[in-house]
């Protein structure tokens, strides 16, 4: 999920809400998956109640927050390194308290207040409702943690504050944690056990967000199609529930199908599909509502069944086609997207060739590459000697970002010479004349800015491209 973000908002978080009472001010800043950048809205809402507006300007805030990730060893140095620059600005501003959030929080808990002596507070994803307390702590003059994990917390009666909105396009966040237990992966110890939001609550903010002109959601999960609300509690509990809790529960194709319902004209994406999860009806209830756009991001991780097996991805190659298959066949437009590892443990060159060679099957629109970084706890780490060389990682990585640039270039290519329906975002980051969105897709495509604004969807005539980007005109607003 991480680079879905764009990278320019990284750090930045510019509200729109304030209290004109509020005295205080508080500087967050998020780093890492889109559920972070999610749960900072709702940590700024918490916060706008106890008397702080948010502020752009680290010098003058009273308390800075950042959300952390822990995903790879590189997203926690890159924290590390912010922490720093807190600290030289603590040096004019002594009275300046800082709190680190999320899953660096979780993952090192009060270790974190050792190591880092800047840092005062330590908040785990499940506790931000405990943020109020923990302050008084601080302003007490004591450090304060709380990285309990909860089987019920899912923020769902906190309406959060938007923070570096366009006013066009909002995450909802639908489920916590994650039950999977791939072997690699350390969201399951920082984010706990996987529970979902009442369908009720997401209605509400979707509507909320149409009723604002927002015009895009994106429902968040670290696995959204494994979505089921029973009347709350964990999912691996759903066995337990009553007959009634049964019988009325609702799956991710349900929860999808009353968002497009409840808002025809609002666009809806969710992220992430694991492959595992992403049934049929799914792909079908896509195929259904056309404000459902038409792109998938699927991560795979590897093309090899052996690394899959030892990665504890629950599917094989084969069905992953046979699931391709399917998505092309029911939804033919769609976009696929990835996620790739190359060097995980006792990968072999050929395991290697099997991850090309699956990339040519679907020839992905577009994807996320990374090398394996061992993460402490996890049952790789513990199982398994990271054995493949630095080096060879890299050019591994090497390869498939290639491979993915060109087929990237060529999924962009087919669009030449056809209309795409784009939601306006923002302005182009290359020229202020004209705007940038996204198609149905998710491919970005940049025209000049003519009579249109900002939430205007429009479509617009492709006339160029380069790998990843659709360069065109716009002939008028589209309907849908
Ligand atoms: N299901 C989640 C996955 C979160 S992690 C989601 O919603 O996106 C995002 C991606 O980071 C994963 O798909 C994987 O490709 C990568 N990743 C996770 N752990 C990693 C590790 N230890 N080393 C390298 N990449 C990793
Ligand atoms: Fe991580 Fe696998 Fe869950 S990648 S977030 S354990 S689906």
């Amino acid at each position: 999920m991480e680079k879905i973000i764009d990278e320019s908002q990284q750090g930045k978080s510019l509200v729109l809400e304030q209290k004109t009472e509020n005295t205080r001010k508080l500087f967050i800043e998020s780093y890492g998956c889109a559920m972070n950048f999610s749960d900072s809205e709702i940590v700024a809402a918490i916060l706008l109640k106890e008397g702080y507006n948010t502020t752009q300007t680290l010098e003058e805030a009273d308390l800075v927050l950042v959300n952390t990730c822990s995903i790879r060893d590189k997203a926690e140095q890159t924290v590390r390194k912010r922490l720093e620059k807190y600290n030289a600005v603590k040096r004019i501003n002594p009275k300046m308290k800082v709190g680190v959030l999320g899953c660096m929080a979780e993952r090192l808990k009060s270790k974190l207040l050792d190591e880092e002596k800047i840092v005062d507070l330590v908040v785990g994803p499940d506790a931000y409702k405990d943020l109020p307390n923990l302050l008084a702590e601080v302003e007490d003059g004591r450090d304060a943690i709380n990285v309990l994990l909860s089987k019920d917390e899912t923020y769902g009666d906190i309406s959060p504050v938007r923070l570096n909105t366009n006013g066009v396009s909002a995450y909802v966040s639908i489920t916590r944690g994650c039950d999977n237990m791939c072997t690699f992966c350390v969201v399951p110890f920082t984010r706990g056990r996987e529970r979902s939001r009442d369908p009720q609550s997401i209605l509400e903010e979707v509507n909320d967000l149409w009723s604002k002109g927002y015009k895009e959601i994106t429902l968040l999960g670290q696995n959204v199609d494994s979505y089921l609300w029973y009347g709350g509690g964990l999912k691996k509990d759903f066995e337990k529930a009553s007959d009634i809790q049964k019988a009325t529960a609702v799956n991710f194709s349900k929860l999808l199908e009353l968002c497009a319902k409840a808002q025809p004209k609002m666009r809806i994406r969710f992220s992430t599909s694991n492959p595992q999860d992403l049934t049929l009806d799914v792909i079908e209830t896509m195929a259904r509502y056309k404000n459902i756009c038409d792109h998938i991001h699927l991560p795979v991780q590897s093309g090899s069944n052996r690394i899959l097996k030892e990665m504890n991805r629950l599917h094989t190659r084969e069905e992953y086609f046979e699931l391709i298959d399917n998505i092309r066949r029911i939804l033919p437009t769609c976009s696929i997207s990835q996620d790739m590892i190359s060097g995980f443990p006792t990968e072999t060159e050929a395991d290697h060739q099997d991850t090309l060679s699956l990339m040519e099957y679907v020839k992905y629109n577009f994807g996320y590459m990374f090398t394996y970084s061992e993460r402490p706890g996890t049952l790789a780490e513990r199982k398994m000697e990271d054995d493949v060389p630095e080096e060879i990682k890299k050019r591994r990585l090497d390869d498939i970002v290639q491979l993915q640039r060109q087929h990237s270039e060529i999924r962009t290519k087919a669009y030449l010479n056809t209309t795409v329906e784009v939601l306006i975002e923002r302005e182009s980051k290359k020229s202020d004349k004209e705007w940038s969105g996204r198609t149905s897709q998710n491919i970005v495509a940049v025209f000049p800015k003519a009579h249109y604004k900002i939430g205007d969807l429009v479509n617009v005539n492709i006339t160029d491209c380069t790998s990843a980007t659709l360069i065109g005109e716009a002939i008028d607003y589209a309907v849908n």
